[in-house]
C-alpha cells in the first residue's frame, strides 16, 4: 500500500510507505513535529499552523489499485435521527479545515446533504470536483440493478461520478427494501457474480472511478475473486484498536485491495458505538504519556497499521483534534501494547441474519467465522 504526500512516495513504515522520516522506530508522518497538547494549542502561530495541518490532511492520500488517489482522512456521514441542514453544515465545516474525502451511502440519507454542500463549493471555486473524493454505497435492494442504484445515488448527489463506489454489505434484498431493518420477507437468494458484474458495469460506464466491498470477509472476497474480472480496490470494514482486523488486512494486503477503516473510533456516543475504545485505560495512558487524547491515539493506530480511516464528527473542535491524529508519534512499544487489547466487534450485522429467509442463518456465517 503507498501511502503519498502530493505525489511523492514518502517511504515504508509498519506497512505504509512513508520517506524521509528521520527514525525508521517511530510512527510520524514525514515532516510533522510532534504535538504538545494536541492540535489546537501546540504552537503560538495558530492560523499558520492551521494551514499547514490543512495542507498535509489535503496530500495524505493513498493510490488505490485502480490508480485513483484515495485521501486518507475520510469524513463519515451517517447519523441517526438524520438532520439534513446539520450535515451540509459539518460538510462546510470540513471542507475548510483539509477533509477532502466524503463517505456516504444511499440507506444513510445523507447523499442530498452530501453533493448540495459539495457541489455548493464546487461552484464557488472553493474547491475542483477532482479535488474532493466522493465513496458511496450500493444497498442490498439494488443487488439486481448496480448501474440503477449508482444513478439513484449520483442524482442524490447531483454529480457526475462518484469516486468509490462499495457493494454496502454482502446481502442483496428485494427491490422494495429500502430501509436499514430487512423483514423476513425482504431477503433474496445471493448472486455475487451477477452483482460484482454490476459493479464493473458501473466503471466501464464511468458512473463511478473506483469500486469495492464493505463488510465483506477474506472467503467472502476470495469467492469474489473466482469470476471478478476486476479485484474491488478497496473493503471497507469495522476496525479500530479493539477490533483490529489483522487476517483480514494480511489478505487484501497480499492482493492489493486497500482496507478503509470505519467507526476507527468505536462509534462513541452513536447510537451503535461504544466508548470502551476511548474509554481504554491502556490508550488513555498511552494519550496522556503523548500529551494527546485517545480519539487520536485510536486513529494514529489505525494510520500505523497502513488503513485509511472514515471517522464522524459533526463537532468542529472534534474534527480538528480527529485531523491532529496526523501528527501523533506513536512508539512501536504503543502500537504493540493496543495490538494485545481485547477484542470486541461493535457491527455485528444482526439484521442480516434470520434462521429462515437469509443466506446467514448465524452470525458466523455472515462473517465465515472470521469474528
Ligand atoms: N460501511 C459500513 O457498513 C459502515 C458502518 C458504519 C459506519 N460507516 C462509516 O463510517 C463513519 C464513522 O463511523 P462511526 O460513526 O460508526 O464511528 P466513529 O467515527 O468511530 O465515531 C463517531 C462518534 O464519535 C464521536 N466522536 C468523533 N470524534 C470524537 C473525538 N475526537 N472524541 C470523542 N468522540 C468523538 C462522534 O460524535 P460527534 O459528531 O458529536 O463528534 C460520533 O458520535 C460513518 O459516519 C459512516 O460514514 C460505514
Amino acid at each position: 500500500m503507498v501511502l503519498l504526500r502530493g505525489d511523492k512516495d514518502v517511504g515504508t513504515v509498519c506497512g505504509l510507505q512513508i520517506r524521509s522520516v528521520a527514525k525508521c522506530g517511530s510512527l510520524s508522518f514525514a515532516g510533522l513535529t510532534k504535538c504538545s497538547t494536541g492540535w489546537c494549542n501546540a504552537r503560538a502561530n495558530e492560523g499558520e499552523r492551521h494551514r499547514e495541518m490543512r495542507s498535509e490532511v489535503e496530500k495524505t492520500v493513498i493510490r488505490l489499485n485502480s490508480g485513483s488517489k484515495l485521501p486518507v482522512l475520510g469524513f463519515g456521514t451517517a447519523d441517526f435521527p438524520f438532520d439534513r441542514l446539520k450535515v451540509e453544515f459539518a460538510i462546510r465545516t470540513a471542507l475548510q479545515l483539509g477533509y477532502r474525502h466524503f463517505d456516504t451511502a444511499m440507506i444513510y440519507g445523507s447523499e442530498p446533504a452530501v453533493g448540495g454542500a459539495l457541489m455548493e463549493a464546487i461552484r464557488s471555486e472553493t474547491v475542483s470536483r477532482e479535488d474532493v473524493f466522493v465513496t458511496s454505497k450500493l444497498w442490498g435492494c439494488h443487488h439486481h440493478d448496480p448501474v440503477s442504484g449508482l444513478k439513484q445515488t449520483l442524482k442524490n448527489l447531483g454529480m457526475e461520478y462518484v469516486d468509490l463506489y462499495l457493494i454496502h454489505w454482502p446481502a442483496k434484498l428485494k427491490e422494495w427494501a429500502n430501509y436499514v431493518m430487512p423483514k423476513e420477507e425482504d431477503f433474496g437468494e445471493l448472486e455475487m457474480e451477477s452483482t460484482w458484474a454490476g459493479m464493473e458495469r458501473c466503471l466501464d460506464m464511468g458512473l463511478c472511478r473506483s469500486i469495492g466491498v464493505s463488510n465483506f470477509s477474506c472467503r467472502k472476497i476470495e469467492r469474489l475473486m473466482e469470476h471478478a474480472s476486476l479485484l474491488p480496490a478497496v473493503n471497507q470494514v469495522e476496525m479500530h484498536p479493539m477490533w483490529r482486523q489483522k487476517k483480514l488486512r494480511e489478505f487484501c494486503g497480499e492482493h492489493n485491495i486497500h482496507v478503509s477503516a470505519y467507526s476507527p473510533l468505536g462509534g462513541p456516543g452513536s447510537p451503535w458505538g461504544t466508548k470502551a475504545v476511548v474509554d481504554n485505560p491502556i490508550i488513555r495512558s498511552i494519550a496522556s504519556k503523548h500529551k494527546a487524547t485517545p480519539a487520536q491515539v485510536a486513529l494514529s493506530w489505525g494510520l500505523s497499521k497502513g488503513v485509511s480511516l472514515i471517522m464522524k464528527s459533526f463537532n468542529e473542535e472534534r474534527m480538528k483534534e480527529n485531523m491532529g491524529a496526523l501528527e501523533v508519534k506513536l512508539e512501536k512499544e504503543d502500537v504493540l501494547k493496543i495490538d494485545k487489547l481485547e477484542e470486541r466487534k461493535i457491527m455485528r450485522g444482526e439484521f442480516l441474519v434470520n434462521a429462515s429467509t437469509s443466506p446467514y442463518k448465524t452470525i458466523q456465517d455472515l462473517w465465515d467465522d472470521e469474528i
